[in-house]
């Protein structure tokens, strides 16, 4: 299906999704959310796609939410948009979402990149909640991961003072997997992607999953659900080959069941 604001292809089995608004710095408007929604449900939904790749461009990834469609905007028009598409896609997603981040990535466009289970950023990178200089505050999960991933005093700073942080305090700040040359970044991410897309489905969808749990479940309740995703690995055809290909000693061939 063509799209007007996204751009999608597929390679290696990773289904690369490309925000494209450029002139509006790639933000997040209903036309653009809706066509990324439907893109990341065609990718969730071909076996042929096993890892997610969303990206901008150079010079943004996301400015976030479109300002000047959001401004005129009431309450109840704001409850529908913010619990519908994207972001329950991506929050049920059982294949891995990697974004790869360069330039601005800001308030909702941020809260994109951290929905993802990964991030590539280019040194250019720059990621902030700046909602609150137009009277507001992250609307599509900020305050909740930005508290889970830096802990309470940095996500304080970020979302109270509106101030963004540069690719090498997120990688410090354990936001982001991997900084890269702007020139290499995104095939950096693409690379990541072929990787885990190279793994048993399964098994990498099960991996993802009690990873996900790790941040909900008390630890008692998370090796109680690990071990029964453990488990229910051995009744996979996948485990019999991973087995017998490491005793014959040659690369396994995955079969994805
Ligand atoms: N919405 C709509 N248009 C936007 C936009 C946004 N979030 N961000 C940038 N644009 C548009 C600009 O209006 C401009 O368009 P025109 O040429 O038609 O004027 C074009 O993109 C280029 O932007 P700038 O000229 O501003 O570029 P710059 O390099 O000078 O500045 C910037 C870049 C610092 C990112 C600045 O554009 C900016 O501050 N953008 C807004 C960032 C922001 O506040 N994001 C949060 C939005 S609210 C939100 O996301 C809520 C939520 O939690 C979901």
């Amino acid at each position: 299906m063509p799209y007007e604001t996204v751009i999608t292809s597929v390679e290696n089995n990773v289904g690369l999704i490309t925000l494209n608004r450029p002139q509006a710095l790639n933000a997040l408007s209903a036309k653009l959310s809706a066509e990324l929604a439907d893109a990341l449900t065609e990718f969730l939904q071909d076996a042929e796609v096993r890892c997610i790749v969303i990206t901008g461009n150079e010079k943004a990834f996301s400015a976030g939410a479109d300002i000047k469609e959001m401004g005129p905007r009431q309450s109840t028009d704001m409850l529908d948009r913010f619990t519908s598409s994207i972001w329950t896609l991506l929050r049920r997603a059982r294949k891995p979402v990697i974004a790869a981040v360069s330039g601005h990535c800001y308030g909702g466009g941020c809260e994109l990149a951290l929905a993802c289970d990964m991030i590539v950023a280019s040194e250019t990178a720059k990621f902030g909640q700046p909602e609150i200089n137009i009277g507001i505050i992250p609307g599509a999960g900020g305050t909740q991961r930005w508290t889970r991933i830096v802990g309470k005093a940095r996500a304080m700073e970020i979302v109270l003072t509106g101030k963004p942080i540069s690719a090498q305090q997120a990688m410090a700040w354990g936001v982001v997997n991997r900084v890269a040359p702007v020139e290499t970044y995104l095939s950096e991410a693409k690379r990541l992607a072929a990787e885990i897309a190279a793994q048993p489905p399964v098994a990498a969808r099960m991996a993802k999953e009690a990873v996900i749990k790790a941040e909900d479940l008390t630890l008692e309740n998370g090796l109680d659900f690990e071990s029964r995703l453990f488990a229910m690995l051995f009744s996979t055809e996948d485990q019999k080959e991973g087995a017998r290909a490491f005793v014959e000693k040659r690369k396994p061939i995955w079969k994805g069941r």
